[in-house]
């Protein structure tokens, strides 16, 4: 792949704050931080790029307009499986986001649980949103039998005993009676079904409505969009800078 000569193509801050990493001035910021490399070699001020043939990188990111790497931020349905393919014939979540090219989820939801799941072909990054040794926040509306007490809600805020161990402290906000908003980062097996059941009120309805930096109001059940260049740095930095799990 040939370098852009100076004189050839469009400036390098003018790139980036186009796709949406800033304005001009944050992102000549980010050239001279040397966090932007073009074709493997950190940018500098100034320079040229054509973005239909040079790979660019922000920190380490492909922005987009390396070819190949996608990521899908879908609203999973209930009644639809986390997986790439179902043995009981059940719809998949794959079957929701375009067949090429394949992707796979970052973790998982349950069958009934609905909401923000991220469906990627980047591998690396799927290793690191998922690796047990981190955990990204992933917060939760959690529609619950009952009226949750300060006694559960503190239980959950402490750590609740379950079968393979305390969990860590959940974040806990009383929205109404009976809905709370519930924020983890360890991702357990049916995690907050199973805390909600251990206080003493079984999940009537799970939605989760954010992972890490990524939320979406907008999206129905069903849908899907294309992360942004600006919400795929936002997460990989979340996932390299994410807390170790005691
Ligand atoms: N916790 C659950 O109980 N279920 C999910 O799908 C995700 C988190």
């Amino acid at each position: 792949m040939n370098d852009a000569v100076e004189g050839d193509g469009e400036r390098l801050q003018k790139t980036l704050a186009r796709l949406g990493f800033g304005s001009r001035r944050v992102c000549e910021n980010l050239i001279a931080d040397g966090a932007v490399t073009v074709n493997g070699s950190v940018a500098a001020l100034g320079r040229r790029v054509d973005v239909d043939h040079d790979a660019l990188e922000v920190n380490g990111i492909p922005v987009g307009i390396r070819p190949g790497l996608v990521y899908y931020l879908l609203h999973k349905p209930a009644g639809v499986v986390t997986t790439a393919a179902d043995t009981h014939g059940r719809p998949t979540v794959v079957e929701l986001v375009p067949d090429e090219p394949r992707v796979f989820p970052v973790g998982r939801l349950d069958l009934e649980t609905e909401g923000l799941l991220l469906l990627t072909n980047d591998g690396e990054l799927t290793q690191r949103l998922t690796h047990p040794s981190f955990g990204v926040d992933k917060e939760y509306l959690a529609h619950v039998e009952g009226e949750p007490h300060a006694g559960a809600v503190g239980k959950l805020r402490k750590g609740v005993d379950l079968d393979d161990g305390v969990t860590a402290p959940a974040k806990v906000a009383v929205l109404d009676k009976s809905l709370l908003r519930i924020t983890i980062h360890e991702g357990r097996n049916r995690q907050v079904r199973r805390m909600c059941e251990a206080v003493g009120f079984p999940v009537l309805r799970l939605v989760r409505t954010r992972i890490g930096p990524l939320r979406d109001t907008a999206l129905k059940a069903g849908e899907w969009r294309e992360l942004t260049p600006e919400e795929v740095l936002d997460l990989s930095k979340t996932a390299g800078a994410a807390r170790p799990v005691s």
